[in-house]
């Protein structure tokens, strides 16, 4: 097989002779070749030892007609290193072992040095590539600071962010000072990844959605673009993704980002006009279409291919990420289809 780059063609709105697509998760426990793994190690097991990470990286590409392969790793690896300690428990997801809530804890808090500390992540990246032989393009990742921040405070997932908001409204300095350390590190990590081998980075804000215009103004985009500055100096496309975000697109175009993700609660043309046409897309059909019925995902993603009406610079994923108990053959047919629509 030749060499595909549809993808990153599409993120320098090159044109491309079909449409590219990836699916956030796409390595993850909807695959039985994923769980089989995961029987036997812990998701952290998995991400730090790169033979293991190699290996689920390719799953998807071996299985699915995907565009691009996305490092597999966590987002929160890079907590550990910093001086919070945390592990995934079973049925709740992420525990944060002594969450971040006072100006001492962040006091406490160290910078570190990704290619000693998280020179697994990178030495993952290498095998991927050798791996890949050029098959498709590999994404690496990294989370953006109100996400990360998110995780810190709260101690694991949450529905309201009443921790986060708290420290963010009543100790803006220790807010700031917490995301700046995030925005340093998180920049550097996504320059050696971009030194080891991946040849596209995603900023993952997933919950920034929670903040209103004003207050993502003033307490995540100074971080955010430095982050988005970092990495687009390396030279390599960035894609900046939030979820919830209809009326944060806007701002976040400005904060950087050559593609701008959006997830299913706006309409995929409505999002690029506020993007702006000069800045690639990426999304954004619904992950619950995927569990059928088939028609019904059909017709989501022929609506987000008509809405990207043919304009180079669209990547076709999921609003947010595949959902575990996706059936593997839906991802496969939702592939294929988009690839066959031009
Ligand atoms: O295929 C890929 O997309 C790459 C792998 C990937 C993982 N995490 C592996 C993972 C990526 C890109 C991430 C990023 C990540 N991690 C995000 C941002 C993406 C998003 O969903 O918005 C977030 C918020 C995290 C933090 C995190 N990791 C949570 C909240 C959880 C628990 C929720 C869950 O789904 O269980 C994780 C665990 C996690 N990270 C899994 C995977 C495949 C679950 C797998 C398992 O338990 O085996």
């Amino acid at each position: 097989m030749g060499v595909n780059d549809r993808f990153l063609r599409a993120c320098r709105r090159e044109p491309v002779d079909a449409t590219p697509v990836w699916f956030m998760r796409q390595a993850g426990r909807y695959m039985p070749e994923y769980r089989a793994i995961r029987a036997r190690h812990t998701l952290l097991d998995i991400c730090r030892q790169p033979e293991l990470a190699t290996q689920v990286t390719l799953q998807p590409v071996d299985r699915i007609d995907v565009d691009a392969a996305i490092l597999f790793s966590d987002l929160l690896l890079l907590l550990a290193p910093m001086g919070i300690p945390f592990d995934f428990v079973k049925g709740e997801g992420p525990v944060i072992e002594r969450p971040v809530r006072t100006a001492d804890d962040v006091d406490h808090l160290r910078q570190f040095e990704p290619r000693d500390e998280l020179s697994h992540v990178l030495e993952t990246i290498r095998l991927v590539r050798k791996e890949l032989e050029g098959r498709v393009p590999l994404i690496g990742f990294a989370g953006a600071p109100f996400t990360l921040a998110s995780y810190a405070i709260e101690g694991g997932p949450s529905s309201h962010y009443a921790k986060t908001k708290a420290l963010m409204y009543g100790e803006p300095k220790v807010w700031h000072k917490l995301c700046d350390m995030f925005a340093t590190i998180v920049g550097d990590y996504l320059v050696a990844q971009v030194e080891a081998g991946v040849q596209a980075v995603q900023i993952f804000d997933s919950w920034v959605g929670a903040l209103s215009p004003d207050d993502y103004r003033e307490f995540a985009l100074p971080h955010t673009s430095r982050i988005l500055e970092a990495a687009k100096a390396t030279g390599v496309p960035v894609i900046h993704f939030g979820t919830g975000t209809a009326t944060l697109l806007e701002t976040m175009a400005t904060a950087g980002g050559d593609v701008i993700g959006a997830d299913w609660r706006i309409p995929l043309d409505d999002a690029w006009q506020l993007i702006g046409h000069d800045r690639a897309i990426q999304g954004n059909l619904d992950p619950t279409l995927l569990l059928g019925p088939l028609d019904r995902m059909m017709d989501g993603a022929g609506d987000i291919l008509r809405r990207a009406a043919g304009r180079p610079g669209h990547i076709f994923n999921l609003g947010h990420g595949i959902l575990p108990e996706t059936p593997v053959e839906n991802v496969q047919a939702l592939a294929r289809f988009v690839h066959g629509q031009r």
